[in-house]
């Protein structure tokens, strides 16, 4: 089943090239269904996408746009421009000429839809929610405490979150899961070097965007090589991130817009739940309080936490938007007792 959050192809372009995001994707009205054909569910298994060299991976260059953060110190973060995530994939066709690739098939779907369940999840884009979690970290950067961390970002697609904590503390490692791989090769992965090793800087901006070399040097696989990346549903993820101790456990887990799918919340709560480290490890969850069409959304994702009696919740950001948005903040009950 497949759907669209209102926007046209065009709104979603426009959402990218605006370098702020946010004020064109506040026009959330909620999803359209447009596939009325129940397919099955396709099932893509969890597994750890390891980095050997980045040639089958990394452009000679990479278009770069700017996030401008309203409330920190570091206050601009760097994105990939979905113009040059396509033309690379066009590209990598006109090689290949014969076969079909796997990255145009995901970039073909995410034109017309937003998320195509089971198949392609969301990630190429950046969502509100993601930015508002960028803003809660960075207010916060002092009572979170990101040095000598272990943190795990959920569903991350574009990872801004994610790859904020990366650039402004000194977290013991922060990694990655994105359903789609190509997602993580095609966004997550260029965003982390470019706001760790290649930080293009303010006279490389005309128009909006940079254009930045990509330099063959083994610094960018040394500072990929700190993060684990997981690809794949959250089902069966525990077993293929294998966390022996509750030393290797994370203690922050991060995820923006991903309780929007009825089907997968508890799979997703399963991977906090065994993941978290005991007893001060927290989630935070940055979602609308309800995903219309789908039926996820914050109040089911609570009912499930509540019935289960392993977590406390708090809700700590509460954005009054036409659908509203939240962060809510989970830590285990026997720590607040
Ligand atoms: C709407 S996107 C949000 C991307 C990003 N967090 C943001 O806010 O910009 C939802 C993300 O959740 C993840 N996801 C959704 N369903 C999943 C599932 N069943 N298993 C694993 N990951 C899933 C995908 O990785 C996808 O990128």
């Amino acid at each position: 089943m497949s759907f669209r959050f209102n926007f046209s192809s065009e709104e979603l372009e426009s959402a990218e090239n605006d370098s702020t995001v946010r004020s064109s994707l506040d026009n959330y009205d909620g999803l359209n269904i447009t596939g009325k054909q129940p397919i099955p569910k396709p099932f893509i298994p969890p597994r750890e996408l390891v980095l050997n060299n980045l040639n089958d991976v990394l452009p000679l260059t990479l278009i770069a746009e700017r996030i401008f953060i309203s409330t920190c110190e570091q206050s601009i973060l760097y994105k990939r421009h979905l113009s040059d995530v396509k033309f690379q994939v066009a590209q990598e066709d006109n090689f290949l000429e014969t076969n079909y690739n796997e990255n145009t098939r995901i970039l073909e779907l995410a034109a017309d839809n937003d998320i195509v369940q089971g198949v392609y999840e969301g990630g190429l884009k950046t969502w509100e929610c993601a930015l508002d979690l960028v803003e809660f970290l960075s207010k916060n950067t002092d009572n979170l405490n990101f040095e000598g961390k272990r943190i795990l970002e959920l569903g991350c697609g574009t990872s801004l979150p994610g790859i904020y904590i990366l650039t402004t503390k000194n977290p013991f490692r922060v990694d990655f899961q994105d359903y789609n791989e190509q997602v993580l090769k095609l966004v997550t992965i260029p965003n982390i070097l470019l706001n760790t090793l290649l930080c293009p800087k303010t006279e490389d901006f005309s128009n909006g965007t940079a254009e930045i070399d990509v330099p063959e040097c083994v610094n960018l696989l040394d500072q990929l090589k700190r993060s684990r990346f997981f690809m794949g549903d959250w089902n069966g993820l525990i077993d293929t991130i294998n966390l022996d101790s509750e030393q290797e456990k994370y203690d922050l887990i991060l995820t923006s817009e991903t309780i929007y799918n009825t089907d997968s919340l508890p799979n997703l709560y399963n991977v906090i739940k065994h993941s978290l480290k005991r007893p001060n490890g927290i989630a935070l969850i940055a979602a609308k309080s309800i995903y219309f069409g789908v039926g996820g959304g914050v109040l089911l994702f609570r009912q499930l936490i509540e019935q289960d009696k392993v977590f406390g919740i708090k809700i700590i950001y509460n954005e009054k938007a036409h659908v509203k948005r939240e962060i809510l903040i989970l830590s285990f009950l026997d720590c607040l007792a």
